[in-house]
């Protein structure tokens, strides 16, 4: 007689199998970081760093970095969001995964339910840049140079959705000059920045932790930072104002960094990704590289996994105005 197992002997295998995995979990596959955009760039930057930390506080762990970029970041995202939930395909990515929904009106992907929430990593200011040529030392030089040039410049970014176009839309509304520059998109900053950086664009707004050794080196020109607060504290950005103290009400923009897990991943897995990702963050290397690039790690209550979704629920409420008052749909 053919032996026909109960739906609770096979509940019990599966779970039982899971549950091994998690004990043997990271085992010898890698665990890939995702970054939705081009390698080189502010958010790959970070996903390497966090990789290294990470090493070191999950023994055994083969961290990764894999770029998939395009769609403002969307299509890395997505690809995580269809992966196997097994924790060794995970997504870094930044304030994109709270613009976005805001700027495409068919996400391929939900984000509040198709990924578990592994603790928010850090957040970097950002830097208002002109190519070495363009005829503007100071702000306010700049801003009086695009007006006078409306309908002529360009500014290049990341991909609709992303931080460096999230950027250029607020800025461009805060100084009344909506759709007065082309936008260029490029599959991540780093590209972009090479366009800048040889005049073949003329603005761009990115993260402190692609643009600081560019503006120290003199390869690009730095006119303003997008934080509510001066960067008084980093030797090079403390030098340049903040665009509130350039008369533009209220702006306040840094972009923080999350991971994630597919939906589904076995919560031993996921406890074990979030105790050793707050343990990274509480490395000394990872903190000095991280500031020395003027991003300020995460050190409060978001770094733990409901804290974080909750942060990120409210950032997409908190951008949507913003984003639909500046911005116009991706898709
Ligand atoms: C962005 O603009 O969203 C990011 O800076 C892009 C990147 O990390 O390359």
């Amino acid at each position: 007689m053919k032996f026909v197992p109960s739906l609770v002997a096979v509940a019990v295998a599966v779970l039982t199998v899971g549950t091994a995995n998690a004990q043997d979990y990271p085992g010898t596959k890698p665990v890939t970081f995702v970054v939705p955009f081009a390698a080189g760039g502010p958010t790959d930057r970070v996903a390497r760093d966090l990789a290294e930390a990470m090493r070191k506080t999950m023994p055994g762990g083969n961290f990764t970095v894999e770029n998939a970029a395009g769609a403002g970041g969307t299509i890395g995202a997505n690809k995580v969001a269809k992966a196997k939930a097994d924790g060794h395909t995970l997504l870094l990515w930044h304030i994109g995964m709270a613009a976005t929904p805001g700027l495409y009106r068919k996400l391929p992907y939900k984000p509040l339910e198709d990924f578990e929430y592994l603790g928010l990593v850090n957040e970097v200011p950002m830097t208002l840049l002109g190519k070495p040529q363009l005829p503007a030392n100071t702000y306010r030089d700049f801003e009086n140079y695009i007006r006078a040039n409306s309908g002529k410049l360009n500014i290049a970014h990341a991909g609709l959705g992303s931080a460096s176009h999230i950027c250029g839309l607020m800025w461009q509304h805060a100084v009344k000059l909506n759709d007065s520059m082309t936008t260029i998109p490029f599959g991540g900053t780093a590209p972009a920045m090479t366009n800048l950086i040889g005049g073949q664009v003329d603005v761009m707004c990115d993260q402190t932790t692609n643009t600081t050794s560019q503006i120290e080196a003199g390869r690009v020109k730095a006119f303003a930072v997008t934080t509510a607060k001066p960067l008084s504290n980093h030797k090079l950005l403390k030098d340049y104002p903040t665009l509130q103290e350039m008369g533009l009400k209220g702006f306040d923009l840094t972009i923080w960094h999350g991971l994630y897990a597919p939906k589904g991943t076995p919560e031993p897995i996921l406890k074990k990704l979030n105790d050793a990702m707050k343990l990274a963050l509480k490395d000394p290397e990872f903190i000095k590289k991280q500031e020395g690039l003027g991003a300020v790690v995460v050190t409060d209550k978001r770094m733990e996994r409901a804290e974080h979704k909750a942060f990120v629920a409210a950032e997409i409420a908190k951008l949507k105005p913003v984003i639909d008052a500046a911005g116009k749909f991706a898709d």
